[in-house]
């Protein structure tokens, strides 16, 4: 079978399924502050349909899949779609995107169901910060998550943080002793303006670049990571000299990593998105019950990929030359 090549050049190996919009959490640069309408539950792809999915996928190339949300462990169940992806033939890889909160008491099980890894968000260290951020939960439960992850055998866990100017800027050091400490993988990542282009985002955003100005200023060493850890993806990755775990950077605005994409997104709802930042999206949901239509599908998702983003462009003011995504983070799944 032909695999997923697009117009320039791109192989499609990776596909981002989220399960649901709906999260236990309503971080600030993910939802607004009015919150979120929620789509009906009978509007989400089944299990099976997922599934029906996958399958035309892998046998396209698509090897490498990670579930995703809103927050995907309020889905019940979930374990149940992850048995039935693992055993699609071709499916070599299955990871878990998750803000945490509910990963404590389901790790051992969805490790049992054939989860590979789990990335975590974890944007700060401290408990009255992360109500700010993530304008409710509790820190705790997220660092039981990250605990139970460990133990289950969920590696290499990777904590997503994202940097925001004035709120968490201040624990970058923290969150690279952490890296230096422990056997994890600290992604740091940029905030993005997906589904608002707002004075929020313009006031908030940090380019990375202020993470090594950070490691220099605390005499800390930065070596490139000799090996990258396992579905890094768009990440640079690096290691405080003498540390246990890696850091990384994700910097889609200030530098996109477009030329290397390799991903596609599916909605909770089945619209198969070829780029997380622009409108343009084709809902499977005609071509379910007929794998040559679903394959046909895929097909056009890779004749109407885009190059790139234009996150930078807008940062700097300039036009646009398509229309922007109107979903925002929850509804994508990042
Ligand atoms: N910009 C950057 N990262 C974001 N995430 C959610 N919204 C944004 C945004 N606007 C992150 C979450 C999660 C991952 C899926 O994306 O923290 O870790
Ligand atoms: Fe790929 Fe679009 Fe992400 Fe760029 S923004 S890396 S083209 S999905």
């Amino acid at each position: 079978m032909s695999p997923l090549i697009d117009r320039f050049g791109r192989k499609h190996t990776y596909l981002r399924i989220s399960v649901t919009d709906r999260c236990n959490l309503s971080c600030l640069y993910c939802m607004p502050e009015e919150g979120m309408k929620f789509m009906d539950q009978g509007r989400l792809l089944t299990y099976p349909q997922i599934a029906e999915v996958v399958r035309t996928a892998a046998e396209l190339g698509i090897s490498k899949l990670r579930i995703t949300g809103g927050e995907p462990l309020v889905r019940p169940d979930l374990e149940e779609l992850i048995v039935q992806l693992k055993a699609i033939p071709g499916i070599q890889e299955i990871s878990l995107t998750t803000n945490g909160i509910l990963l404590g008491p389901q790790a051992a099980k969805l490790k049992a169901a054939g989860l590979d890894r789990v990335n975590i968000s974890l944007d700060t260290l401290d408990a009255t910060r992360f109500k700010f951020i993530a304008r409710r939960g509790d820190l705790g439960k997220v660092l039981e998550g990250v605990q139970a992850a460990a133990e289950a055998g969920l590696a290499p866990i990777k904590l997503n943080c994202v940097l925001l100017k004035g709120v968490n800027e201040d624990e970058i050091v923290r969150f690279l002793r952490l890296s230096q400490e422990q056997p994890l993988h600290v992604r740091f990542i940029e905030y993005m303006p997906i589904g608002h282009d707002d004075a929020g985002w313009r006031e908030r955003y940090l380019p990375l670049s202020r993470v090594l100005e950070e490691a220099a200023n605390a005499g800390l060493t930065v070596d490139p990571a000799g090996e990258a850890p396992a579905g890094s993806g768009p990440s640079e990755n690096f290691r405080i000299r003498g540390g246990v775990g890696t850091f990384g950077l994700i910097h889609p605005v200030s530098n996109h990593f477009c030329s290397n994409c390799n991903r596609l997104r599916l909605t909770a709802e089945g619209d198969l998105k070829p780029c997380l930042y622009w409108v343009d999206e084709l809902s499977v949901r005609p071509a379910l019950g007929s794998s040559e239509a679903m394959r046909a599908l895929f097909l056009r998702a890779m004749a109407i990929k885009p190059e790139n983003h234009e996150m930078g462009a807008l940062l700097a003011g300039e036009a646009q030359s398509h229309l922007p995504t109107g979903r925002r983070m929850s509804q994508i799944g990042g």
